[in-house]
């Protein structure tokens, strides 16, 4: 070879690995809500934040609603490493074997965001999240969404109302067993296809956020909406481990830092958003409100406190007990 020719390939080989080495790190954000939901919000504000404190040297690539990856698919694209990042609820996580995560969806067991923040930024909430590092995660951060309303097409007042419909809940053994109590018959479905389940009557009915009800229009095709706050759906933020593991150090702390400011943003605005969602959800007057009286509150309160102990073999009598004392709530 010529030494000009030698000279030439040599500097086409430097501005290749130049630029290889210029290439952002990608991070596939994959959820299944709306953009404009207390978590899509905050997954586009994580990535601002990343964005711009790595000076571009990250890239974060948010898939919203079910774009990429439905509930289930996006746990194994994670694992497998298709996906970087995720946000599920805290009910899907018994898939995944993290049985333990079901306790957010016992019923009644959080009076509020106070209670609940008390396991989230607690020891509890650290424990939960150490248990999925063997399964090849890392647990970021807890992300809000809020308090469920239930909605169907029959007024759903008393235990007794619920008998023989068909409601769906997300993959959570937890929540099997309170539709159960309840006289209920309870269907798993991804949340994408919730929409269609409920226009078609595949299912009669759903319990949700607000904000997820509102985004998703589920309550055009609901006639009621009973006000009964009776659980809570929120996110863990989760990574691939080996992904994160292998980031260069500046960065990994850099990220670490942007997603300590999302969970602020995403923590500050869950409650607002929820609000606004039922505030709209009311204006359309198409559906109606049901408030529980205190006797039927008491009711729902008896007939469901008996799924914190049919549950203390799945998710440890232990854990649930640690729960009581960190909020100073029994059931
Ligand atoms: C659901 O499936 O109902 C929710 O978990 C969706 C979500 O991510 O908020």
């Amino acid at each position: 070879m010529k030494l000009g020719n030698f000279i030439a390939g040599l500097c086409l080989s430097v501005i290749a690995l130049n630029a290889a080495a210029q290439q952002p790190i990608i991070i596939k954000f994959s959820h299944v809500v709306a953009s404009d939901t207390p978590k899509g919000k905050a997954a586009d504000y994580f990535k601002k934040l990343a964005e711009a404190r790595t000076k571009g040297r990250v890239k974060v690539e948010v898939y919203p609603n079910s774009q990429l990856y439905k509930d289930k698919e996006e746990l194994e694209a994670l694992q497998l490493g298709s996906v970087q990042m995720l946000a599920p609820s805290l009910a899907k996580f018994g898939p995944l074997g993290a049985k333990e995560f079901e306790l957010f969806d016992l019923p009644y067991i959080f009076d509020n965001y106070a209670d609940l923040h008390k396991v989230t930024d607690g020891p509890i909430g650290k424990r939960l999240m150490s248990g999925l590092e063997p399964r090849g995660i890392t647990g970021l951060a807890y992300w809000d969404n809020g308090f469920k309303v239930m909605t169907s097409n029959r007024p759903l007042r008393v235990p007794a109302d619920f008998r023989g419909q068909k409601m769906r809940i997300q993959s959570s053994k937890v929540l099997d067993s309170q539709f159960r109590a309840l006289g209920a018959i309870p269907q798993v479905m991804a949340f994408s296809e919730v929409y269609q389940a409920l226009q078609t009557g595949v299912v009669d009915g759903t319990e949700n956020t607000p904000s997820n009800i509102y985004t998703q229009r589920m309550n055009e095709v609901q006639k009621y909406l009973t006000l009964s706050d009776h659980g809570y759906i929120g996110y863990a933020v989760i990574v691939n481990r080996k992904f994160w593991d292998g980031l260069p150090a500046d960065l990994r702390t850099t990220l670490e830092g942007a997603m300590r400011d999302a969970t602020t943003y995403a923590n500050n605005i869950a409650r607002q958003e929820n609000d606004d969602a039922l505030a709209k959800i009311k204006a359309t007057g198409k559906t109606e409100f049901i408030t529980l009286t205190p006797e039927q509150k008491a009711d729902w309160v008896k007939a469901l406190s008996k799924v914190h102990r049919e549950q203390e073999s799945r998710i440890g009598r232990d854990l649930i007990q640690d729960v009581y004392r960190a909020t100073g709530k029994t059931l």
